[in-house]
């Protein structure tokens, strides 16, 4: 860490005088299996670290005797309307949001049973265990289409997926996919019999760290495991880093970090209900995704200016958190007297490794007023599914369909550089085609992911596409990138 983010980066202890209004929870799945053999699993350690995580947002958030404890939130029993956690379909994500709210909501024993008409009293099975539902992001569903844009929609805009592209193509790429040859064929007896020659190379960083990072912590008898020296380790993982930023996030080119933009744009949305009607809006609002959405939006808030750390893949459980307090009394308090904390935590928060403040944008307090954050939030927003995303993304099929509606295409004003939509559509109709194929290419070339998996999740006629996209943001859920 550098030495303005060990001064910044303070455990945050709340004051007397603070009342948290809400929080905003995004968080990574916890240890899984190698993405090389599917399907990936959680693994029992990753969800002891989830369920470990969820316990301290516990004490943080939920104990009574926390000092830090949201205003009003239930805390023996979930109350389901101060909640709402989403995670996208994949087996890893949904899995890491369930064990972590059983870190945060446990078993309540006698509390969580209930007075019959008969008179006799039934406990909840398994003392007590609380059901929380963890929501997919429903395609279709109007209420969830913010969310489903941005959850499964990661995937979804071709300009991102071109913008990820072109990193292939950048000098920076084609520099260590040349001078980093020698490195990876030099470590083939390691990984040969998943990665061969030909495809042990830097185009796969990503891949190839995953497999052998995940070797080191399950497998004892790896193959040729005195190659693997603490700075062989360290090199791989050092270029997975700087493989993942690339297509992650690159100032020049925004769209390429949409996934950041469509996450900023929720949580301004979800913390905005805690201040305009706090008695009907969600307290707590939890997401599970891939380390690529931190990435993206690491690099849209500046953080890497903070710590060159922020560009690199956040490890298993981290989690990122947007608390949102006022340090007045009054119960509706007014825009001004409301602040923004972000907090992460680089792995499972815990007792010694809480989630510590950053200041975000650039800014020199870990606390933003509210109107502050919202403004340097909007600059990089992009509401998923809406018409700016639509244009923004050069999509103008499934969900973005209502937006170019058919004949208005010659006559609109609506126009993309100077393109007519119908142009535009066509082109971006071909960009989307050509990148679902190039893509295709990638991921087979890339530790022999498979599509079919996807393809059963492209739910709704937006998905389609959206396959093809997370897979080039790096970290895709879907496509078992996580
Ligand atoms: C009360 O109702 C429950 C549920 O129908 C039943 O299992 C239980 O045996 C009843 N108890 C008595 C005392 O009738
Ligand atoms: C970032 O974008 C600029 C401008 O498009 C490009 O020149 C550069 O190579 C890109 N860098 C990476 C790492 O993709
Ligand atoms: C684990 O070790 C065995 C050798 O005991 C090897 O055959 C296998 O490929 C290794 N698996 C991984 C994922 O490294
Ligand atoms: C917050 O919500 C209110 C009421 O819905 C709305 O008028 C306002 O524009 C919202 N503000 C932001 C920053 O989204
Ligand atoms: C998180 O930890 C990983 C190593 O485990 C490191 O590479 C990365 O820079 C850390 N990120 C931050 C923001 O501290
Ligand atoms: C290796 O790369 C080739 C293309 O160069 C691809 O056809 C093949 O599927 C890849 N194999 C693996 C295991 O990634």
């Amino acid at each position: 860490m550098h030495a303005k983010a060990l001064l910044l980066a303070s455990i945050p202890a709340a004051t007397a005088a603070e009342t948290i209004l809400g929080a905003y929870i995004f968080s990574r799945h916890g240890d899984r299996t190698t993405k090389a053999y599917v399907p990936t699993k959680l693994t029992a350690l990753g969800a002891e670290q989830v369920y470990l995580s969820g316990s301290w947002y516990r004490s943080r958030y939920i104990d009574e005797k926390s000092s830090t404890r949201i205003n009003g939130i239930s805390s023996d029993l979930a109350d389901l309307t101060e909640l709402s956690v989403t995670a996208p379909v994949d087996n890893v994500l949904q899995g890491s949001a369930g064990n972590f709210l059983q870190g945060l909501y446990p078993p309540a024993g006698s509390v969580n049973s209930q007075k019959l008409a008969n008179g006799t009293t039934i406990e909840a099975p398994l003392s007590g265990y609380q059901y929380i539902p963890v929501n997919t992001a429903a395609a279709g569903s109007t209420t969830q289409a913010e969310s489903s844009a941005w959850l499964q929609g990661n995937s979804g805009c071709p300009a991102a997926v071109n913008s990820s592209q072109a990193y292939f193509q950048s000098k920076e790429y084609l520099e260590l996919l040349a001078s980093t040859n020698e490195f990876y064929q030099k470590l083939l007896p390691v990984y040969e019999s998943t990665f061969p020659s030909e495809n042990a190379t830097f185009k796969n960083a990503y891949s190839i760290f995953d497999y052998v990072h995940v070797s080191t912590i399950h497998n004892a008898s790896i193959p040729s495991s005195n190659l693997l020296t603490p700075s062989t380790l360290q090199t791989l993982s050092d270029l997975a880093n700087i493989h993942e930023f690339g297509l992650a996030y690159n100032a020049s080119s925004p769209i390429r970090a949409v996934v950041g933009s469509v996450l900023a744009s929720h949580i301004v949305s979800t913390l905005n209900s805690s201040i305009s009607s706090p008695s009907s809006s969600q307290k707590l609002n939890i997401q599970f995704g891939p380390y690529g959405t931190f990435t993206s939006f690491f690099g849209l808030s500046q953080l890497p200016a903070v710590s060159q750390d922020f560009t690199a893949i956040v490890d298993y459980a981290s989690s990122m958190t947007f608390e949102l307090f006022t340090t007045s009394s009054s119960s509706s308090p007014s825009e001004d007297e409301v602040f923004v904390r972000f907090l992460f935590a680089n792995g499972t928060a815990s007792e010694s490794n809480p989630a510590k403040a950053y200041p975000l944008f650039g800014q020199d307090k870990t606390e933003l007023p509210w109107t502050t954050f919202v403004s340097e939030m909007n600059k990089i927003a992009l509401e998923g599914g809406s018409k700016e995303w639509c244009d923004a993304c050069g999509e103008t099929t499934g969900q973005c369909a209502a937006y170019f509606p058919e004949g208005s295409a010659s006559v609109s004003e609506d126009k993309k550089g100077g393109m007519s939509n119908a142009v535009a559509g066509v082109i971006g109709a071909m960009v989307t085609l050509g990148v679902v194929l190039g893509l295709q290419a990638l991921i087979l070339g890339v530790g022999g992911l498979r599509l079919t998996k996807r393809r059963k999740q492209s739910t709704s006629e937006v998905m389609e596409v959206p396959a093809a996209k997370g897979t080039s943001v790096s970290d895709t859920s879907s496509i078992q990138k996580v």
